[in-house]
């Protein structure tokens, strides 16, 4: 039987607004349930989602693998701190470190993207000794202290003042910029390997590899933020390995987002000669490794697994590109796999609005011709035919 609505939707709206701090500018969306592609408002309208929610719903809403994997923890335990050992915790560092780059042997779970980015940069700082951290104009980071001050994108670094200091900015794919910065006082390089929010900016394979050449060098530990590129986004596991990045594997890759399909969970991979020098007590969280988001964790692994969802990512990126070519006022198409930055002559704002209102959810981006679109990893090509056919109508307005 359907559950009787208790309070309606203009009430909603006004006591979200009413009672809750500004964030983002909000979509005129009740969202009440997901399933796979789709989100389904409680006005009855449904909608396709190519957003995911901040990239978070990778496996799908609602994955039923995911849902019954965190029903049946919540009927054993729902937490306990790294105090203890726990069998959840085991599987999934376990899942995690086997999907990963070989040389990454362990995990560290935290709770967010930021807080995963903060706990490797305080891993590099730890183990060098040094206290420099080179981050790159367009990079994106997070909002809490440390990740705000290694953010030069737009206001981030205004609004997080006072700065932690030792942060230098660098010029993404410019390697002679990063020379010129790399010296014995850094701890660390870290970059978004495709940055996403600057507009889904890629680097030729080339400067990966230089990259890490001056690492070794220099004895500088490298960071891929992978919180948006990470767990198949780009139709590899990571982007850290693959063949756009010259193969090159970092020293530590940070996650969060699609990690737990939704259950909050970061996470950094860590090499082994890293994870040598963490003493106990060096690093800490209470909620993170906790037997929900861990239960999450497996289970996102496994049913990207299952469904052979890395593959699906590669054969509907082609299809995805190949209709894109026929619309015309798509000039460039920027990224790789499911993060995907669709650049026009015009802004990209209003051909946003125009698709939500056919009931196509994407992203804008801080580059203001950028629309970007981070689909579940399950999309399918009919649901590619139907965002064609929206675009088309959203691009041929009066
Ligand atoms: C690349 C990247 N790193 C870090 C973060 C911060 O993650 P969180 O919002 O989970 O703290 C984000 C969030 O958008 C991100 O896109």
């Amino acid at each position: 039987m359907k559950a009787e609505r208790t309070i309606n939707l203009q009430d909603i709206t006004a006591l979200e607004e009413r009672c809750q701090l500004a964030t983002y500018k909000k979509m005129p969306i009740v969202a009440e349930r997901g399933e796979g592609v789709w989100i389904y408002a409680s006005d009855g309208e449904r909608y396709l989602d190519l957003y995911g929610g901040h990239a978070v719903a990778g496996t799908g809403h609602c994955h039923p693998h995911v849902v019954k994997a965190i029903k049946d923890q919540t009927d054993k335990l729902l937490f306990y701190s790294n105090l203890v050992f726990s069998e959840a915790r085991a599987r999934a560092a376990h899942k995690l470190v086997s999907i990963g780059p070989p040389a990454l042997t362990k995990a560290f779970f935290c709770n967010s993207g930021t807080e995963a980015n903060e706990n490797a940069m305080r891993m590099a700082r730890l183990t060098t000794g040094r206290e420099n951290v080179i981050t790159f104009a367009g990079g994106f980071h997070g909002r809490t202290a440390d990740a705000i001050s290694a953010t030069f994108l737009g206001k981030y670094r205004e609004i997080g003042k006072p700065n932690v200091p030792g942060h230098l900015k660098a010029e993404f794919g410019n390697i002679d910029s990063v020379r010129a910065l790399a010296d014995g006082s850094v701890a660390a390089i870290m970059l978004e390997p495709i940055q996403s929010m600057a507009g889904v900016r890629t680097a030729p394979p080339g400067f990966y590899r230089h990259l890490r050449e001056l690492c070794d060098e220099q004895g500088i530990i490298l960071i891929y933020d992978e919180v948006q590129t990470g767990i198949g986004r780009t139709g590899e596991w990571f982007f850290a390995g693959s063949k756009a990045g010259a193969e090159v594997v970092p020293d530590i890759i940070t996650l969060a987002k699609s990690l737990g399909s939704g259950i909050p969970v970061g996470a950094c991979l860590v090499t082994e000669q890293i994870s040598a020098q963490i003493k106990e007590n060096d690093l800490g969280t209470t909620f993170g490794g906790g037997m929900i988001a861990m239960a999450a964790v497996t289970a996102t692994l496994e049913a990207i697994e299952n469904d052979g969802l890395l593959a699906n990512v590669r054969t509907v990126e082609s299809y995805l590109r190949e209709r894109l070519r026929e619309v015309e006022q798509v000039v460039a198409l920027h990224g790789k796999g499911f993060l995907l930055g669709l650049e026009f002559a015009e802004q990209a704002r209003p051909v946003h609005e125009r698709l939500l209102r056919q009931r196509v959810i994407t992203g804008t981006s801080s580059a203001t011709n950028v629309l970007r679109l981070l689909p579940p990893l399950c999309l399918t090509e009919a649901e590619v035919d139907l965002f064609i056919e929206s675009l088309t109508t959203a691009l041929n307005h009066d």
